[in-house]
């Protein structure tokens, strides 16, 4: 039998990952296989069923789904964390760089679509996901980490104030839910604070 193609991914090492479950490991991900596709695929249905927080209010196709982590791995800008259980993709995080000609923002990088399966929460999976990336984003020279979260992600909120990050700014109009305005909070970290 052939073995199924492994993704290529690049080792973190980092100390969150010596707080993870022996189980548990966070990698950033240059090439994703088909298994690992399929199974990132599974985490973002089952999150956005939980309740999502980034992005979708119900889960599309699978082939939607599968275009939409392929062209994340198209993206210069982009970058994939993703963590797993038991060999298992379970969660992703992205790092976000700006785009070349935005030399003003040229220090600032962007954490998001931060999820965890439901299956797997709890065990701190997120966080050494967020420390991978605010560690990426720090040794490539940004000194600032933005995001953006619904003020209805109580999880995610309790979890990035828990991370330090600041909140800047609220907007009353960030996202609609089942025709409501639906307000979204700004955070910010220094990253010369990590
Ligand atoms: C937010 C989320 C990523 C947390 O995932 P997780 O793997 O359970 O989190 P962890 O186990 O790594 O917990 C990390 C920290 O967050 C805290 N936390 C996690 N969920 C929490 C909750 N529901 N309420 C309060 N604190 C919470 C933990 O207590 C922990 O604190 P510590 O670092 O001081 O010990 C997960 O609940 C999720 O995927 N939510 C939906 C997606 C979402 O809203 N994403 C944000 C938009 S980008």
């Amino acid at each position: 039998m052939v073995e199924p193609k492994k993704s290529k991914v690049k080792p973190i090492s980092t100390g969150a990952l010596k707080e993870l479950a022996p189980n548990m490991l966070v990698e950033r991900v240059m090439e994703l296989s088909e298994p690992d596709l399929q199974d990132l695929c599974e985490a973002t249905e089952k999150s956005i069923v939980a309740g999502g927080g980034f992005g979708w209010l119900v889960p599309p196709s699978r082939g939607g789904l599968e275009n939409y982590w392929r062209g994340v791995m198209l993206v210069p800008e982009r970058s994939l964390f993703i963590g797993r259980v038991d060999g298992v993709v379970a969660g992703s995080t992205q790092l976000v760089r700006p785009t070349r000609n935005n030399e003003v923002r040229s220090r600032a990088a962007t954490l998001t679509m931060n999820f965890v399966a439901p299956w797997a929460r709890g065990h701190g999976l997120a966080r050494a996901l967020a420390v991978a990336v605010e560690e990426a984003a720090a040794d490539e020279n940004f000194q600032v980490l933005n995001l953006d979260v619904r003020e209805t992600q109580e999880a995610a909120i309790a979890f990035f104030e828990g991370r330090g990050f600041e909140r800047w700014g609220v907007h009353p109009r960030y996202a609609m839910v089942d025709g409501e305005w639906i307000a979204g909070f700004h955070y910010f970290k220094d990253l010369n604070k990590v």
